[in-house]
């Protein structure tokens, strides 16, 4: 039995889309790397934006001709979530609409199927937390993710993830660590912890743990060589925290902490509990601790009443922190969020004027700041090889590429970094790298 997964969004969804052919892979269906081929088709969609949400109707419009040949369809991920049974009416060729938090029902849920019902499961009770019980089929063998919490409690104004993910919940650190360990003797190097907001970590545990605690058990695992962590929320990144991450060497020198706003009005009515200040504030305690730290942002121009002057803001606080790269979006109106009963008052084209223009200002800081790579010799985890190049990254999360041979996949190694590129570094592997 044959499956393809399409993934969308963020990085929990890829990960999701490895529990998904995790259990797949249990059930004795293997993954193929197109829909032509499979007979069973998923969409592990986002739901963060309209266009998000339009690539997936626009592909279940594709897929619809392949229902003919008898294979089974379903969406799972946000947008299942999000509309649940809808999905079904709309789409008369949809099979089963399986959320985020369901995905470990897909056992009984192709059951179903087979018996010729159309399937919903969308609970978002928690129930369905990942466990260690839970298949995981990696596509890295040498980076891995690891979900440290599901959901978001924070409901900024703009955003429907608590509505498609649910409440925030910890994982047991013991599941942790675990989950680690065995990772580690898989021989796997590296792990993202991941979650929404990962700072607020422990909170409805019965511990007294937070995610300084959770990272000191971490990095006691034995094999595990870098540790990373993503989503920062910049309200809840603690003097402590980064006392924590300097004083951890594993902990790699990256942080993402989206600041969405450098305008406080517009901060303030986002809902995300900082100011522009408090902001900048943090940045340059995180600066003053680790001071070649890496720092990434993702932005939202055309909040509903973001001002010329609010996004000159903006443009003034990436030119500050200068950030090795931002992910830049237009506002999108999300049905349910707070921000969707305020008027969408920034014309399109002005959104559109606004992201390019952000954008510019950032491509050209981003190749400033590649260019102060320029001659240095960092660690480089290799984890690629192509006809005689090695591609890997730095602790600052920075690809690079060098001649070498395979053997280097799968180990850590000094590089003299040559020629920089926007977003990626070439090199030469220097003396002094240790071998895995
Ligand atoms: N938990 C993360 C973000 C998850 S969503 C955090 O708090 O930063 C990823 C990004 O999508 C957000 O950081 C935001 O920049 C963007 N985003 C979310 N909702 C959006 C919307 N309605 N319109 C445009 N961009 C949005
Ligand atoms: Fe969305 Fe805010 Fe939660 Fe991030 S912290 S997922 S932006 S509600
Ligand atoms: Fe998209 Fe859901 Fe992630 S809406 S960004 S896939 S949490």
């Amino acid at each position: 039995m044959k499956v393809f997964v399409r993934t969308y969004g963020c990085q929990m969804n890829v990960h999701d889309s490895e529990k998904l052919l995790g259990v797949l892979t249990t059930m004795g269906y293997y993954p193929v790397s197109s829909e032509e081929e499979a007979q069973l088709v998923i969409l592990n969609t986002c739901a963060v934006r309209e266009k998000a949400e339009h690539k997936v109707y626009s592909e279940l419009g594709r897929l619809k001709k392949l229902k003919k040949m008898g294979v089974v369809i379903g969406v799972c991920g946000c947008v299942a979530q999000k509309e649940g049974k809808n999905l079904l009416d709309k789409m008369p060729f949809v099979d089963f609409v399986v959320g985020p938090r369901n995905i470990y029902s897909l056992p009984q849920v192709l059951e179903e199927v087979k018996l010729g019902r159309r399937v919903v499961k969308t609970h978002l009770n928690g129930s369905c937390i990942t466990s260690l019980k839970m298949p995981v089929r990696r596509q890295d063998p040498y980076r891995a993710y690891v979900t440290v919490m599901e959901g978001c409690d924070n409901f900024c104004a703009y955003c429907v993830v608590p509505f498609t993910r649910g409440r925030e919940v910890s994982r047991p650190s013991i599941e942790i660590v675990e989950e680690v360990k065995r990772l580690a003797d898989q021989g796997y190097l590296e792990v993202t912890l991941l979650g929404q907001n990962v700072n607020s970590y422990g909170k409805n545990l019965d511990e007294g743990i937070d995610f300084s605690g959770l990272l000191e058990k971490v990095h006691e695992v034995e094999g595990i060589r870098w540790i990373r962590f993503i989503t920062s929320h910049p309200r809840d990144f603690s003097e402590k925290l980064i006392r924590t991450v300097t004083a951890l060497p594993k902990i790699c020198e990256y942080i993402h902490l989206p600041a969405q706003s450098g305008s406080t009005t517009v901060l303030e009515r986002m809902g995300r509990g900082y100011t522009r200040e408090e902001y900048l504030e943090k940045v340059a305690m995180i600066r003053e601790y680790i001071p070649e730290v890496a720092l990434t942002s993702d932005f939202i121009v055309g909040f509903p009443g973001e001002r010329e002057k609010d996004f000159q803001l903006t443009l003034d606080l990436v030119e500050r922190v200068r950030y090795e790269g931002v992910f830049a979006f237009c506002y999108s109106v999300r049905k349910g969020t707070r921000a969707a009963q305020w008027e969408d008052d920034v014309p399109t084209s002005e959104k559109g004027r606004r992201l390019t223009h952000l954008l510019q200002l950032q491509d050209r800081i981003t190749e400033e700041v590649s260019r102060t790579y320029q001659g240095k010799v960092l660690d480089v985890l290799f984890y690629d090889w192509k006809d005689g190049m090695l591609e890997g990254r730095t602790r600052t999360n920075k690809i690079v590429s060098v001649p070498g041979e395979r053997k280097h996949l799968g180990t850590v190694k000094k590089v003299r970094i040559g020629e920089t590129r926007m977003y990626q570094l070439l090199g030469t592997l220097a003396e002094g790298g240790e071998s895995l």
